[in-house]
């Protein structure tokens, strides 16, 4: 026992403690109370603030966890266990609206009546929010060590918090309808700032998997190509595979032929005819799409419904029957994402590929609908990057019926 400790348990100061432990209803532990019995008059017994914590610590008594109040600027009041040392700083002070509450063995105080006595160098120093006074031999200095009230979280439960300073880590979950099921962390940083994993939308048919829906169906995603932040009707194929695929239906014509040259010219004095063992007619009922980035695969043939010969990659225009001396193309092409909510990538164009190759015309009329018709020897029009999505201006022409996936009873 030190010399405070002693001077605690003097005649008098036995006879303030008493009188001052009468509500409670454990006598408090002596060996965590060492300090200058003069403070035991304004501090609260068997009371203590249960919310607005900055920090916990074991601290070896009272007074050690006074000085750290006094020395954090945020810090407003402390509780104190005698029991096990534990030391919680509030950025609050009791009051009205915000009343202690009972609890034996505890002991509530605020900071302003500690100050002048155990301040030290740190009394006339004011350190900004967030900070730390620091006591040296030569001065003070103050450093940053809070965060402050943690965030609010959009779309995330609330976050249940014991601590504020730097290198607090809080857990949350991604927990409310519509969200990708996770369990994230914020981080307090060195810099006082709190380093928020958002939660996000669902994004991907693998994510409404995760909410255990296992139908193949049209399901609203938020992509994050999109910023997780519009939603998409998406058809979600091979739901009960371990790798679902993401499609974008079409509710309008999306066709591509490449023709089996069986073609009279008469104006140009030809007859020609070969075997064109790539041609084929495919109609697109739905196309695959990245939901990452929104580029299309136009060589996904699981919706190509293939009226005849061979299967046809999305959004290009082919023949093998165009003589350069004879300007007329039969490849073509349709693109239309009426219905979609979606208009091909406005900066992607198509080029001339291929042997001979030429245009009779190519169409961008409107924001939905692409047509071409392009051919060679053999040849065509080609996209010249890959094919992606965009959001069209106005998603109002979106044929409904999709469902949000419910992820919230999750976990
Ligand atoms: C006190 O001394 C330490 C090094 O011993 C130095 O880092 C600090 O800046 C000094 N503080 C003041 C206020 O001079
Ligand atoms: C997250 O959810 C789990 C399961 O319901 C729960 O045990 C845990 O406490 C939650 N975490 C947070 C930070 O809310
Ligand atoms: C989140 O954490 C809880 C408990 O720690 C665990 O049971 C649950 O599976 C986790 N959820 C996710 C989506 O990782
Ligand atoms: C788009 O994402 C897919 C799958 O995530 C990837 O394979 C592809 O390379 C990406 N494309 C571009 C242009 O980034
Ligand atoms: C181009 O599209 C517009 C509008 O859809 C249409 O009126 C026009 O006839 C088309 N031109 C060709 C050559 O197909
Ligand atoms: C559109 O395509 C261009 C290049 O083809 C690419 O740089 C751009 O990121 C694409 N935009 C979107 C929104 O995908
Ligand atoms: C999903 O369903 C399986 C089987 O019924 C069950 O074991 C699992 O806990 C469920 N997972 C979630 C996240 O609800």
């Amino acid at each position: 026992m030190n010399i405070l400790c002693k001077s605690l348990l003097s005649m008098e100061s036995l006879l303030i403690l008493s009188s001052m432990s009468l509500a409670v209803h454990e006598p408090l532990n002596m060996d965590r109370m060492c300090t200058d019995p003069n403070f035991l008059q304004r501090i609260s017994i068997g009371q203590m603030l249960p919310s607005h914590k900055i920090q916990s610590f074991i601290a070896p008594g009272l007074m050690v966890c006074a000085r750290e109040c006094v020395y954090q600027t945020n810090c407003l009041s402390f509780n104190f266990d005698t029991e096990s040392g534990q030391c919680e700083l509030t950025r609050a002070e009791a009051g009205l609206s915000l009343p202690l509450v009972s609890k034996p063995g505890f002991v509530y105080a605020t900071k302003s009546d500690w100050i002048t006595a155990i301040a030290a160098n740190c009394q006339h120093v004011k350190c900004p929010p967030n900070h730390r006074c620091v006591p040296e031999l030569n001065g003070t200095h103050c450093v940053l060590n809070d965060c402050g009230i943690p965030p609010t979280i959009k779309f995330a439960a609330d976050v249940d918090y014991t601590e504020t300073i730097v290198g607090a880590k809080l857990g949350y979950n991604c927990s409310r309808p519509g969200m990708k099921p996770q369990n994230k962390t914020m981080t307090c940083t060195p810099y006082g700032s709190w380093d928020v994993e958002p939660c996000r939308k669902i994004s991907s048919c693998a994510d409404v998997q995760r909410c255990n829906v296992t139908d193949d169906r049209e399901y609203w995603l938020y992509p994050e190509a999109f910023g997780y932040a519009n939603k998409v009707k998406i058809y979600c194929h091979g739901m009960n595979t371990l790798n679902p695929k993401e499609y974008v239906s079409l509710p309008s014509e999306n066709l591509v032929v490449y023709p089996s040259a069986v073609v009279k010219y008469s104006y140009c004095g030809v007859d020609y005819s070969a075997n064109v063992p790539k041609a084929g007619k495919v109609h697109f009922e739905k196309v695959r799409v990245h939901p990452k980035n929104m580029t299309i695969d136009g060589e996904d043939n699981q919706f190509a419904n293939l009226r005849w010969g061979k299967f046809q990659a999305y959004g290009r225009a082919v023949d093998c029957a165009s003589y350069i001396s004879c300007r007329k193309y039969f490849g073509f092409f349709r693109i239309d994402t009426t219905g979609t909510g979606l208009v091909i990538n406005r900066t992607v164009s198509w080029v001339l590929h291929g042997n001979r190759a030429g245009q009779t015309y190519f169409n961008r009329s409107s924001d939905h609908v692409i047509t071409a018709k392009c051919g060679g020897y053999c040849g065509g029009c080609f996209p010249d990057s890959q094919l992606s999505f965009e959001l069209e201006a106005e998603t109002s022409t979106v044929v409904q019926s999709a469902s949000d996936t419910m992820c919230s009873d999750i976990f």
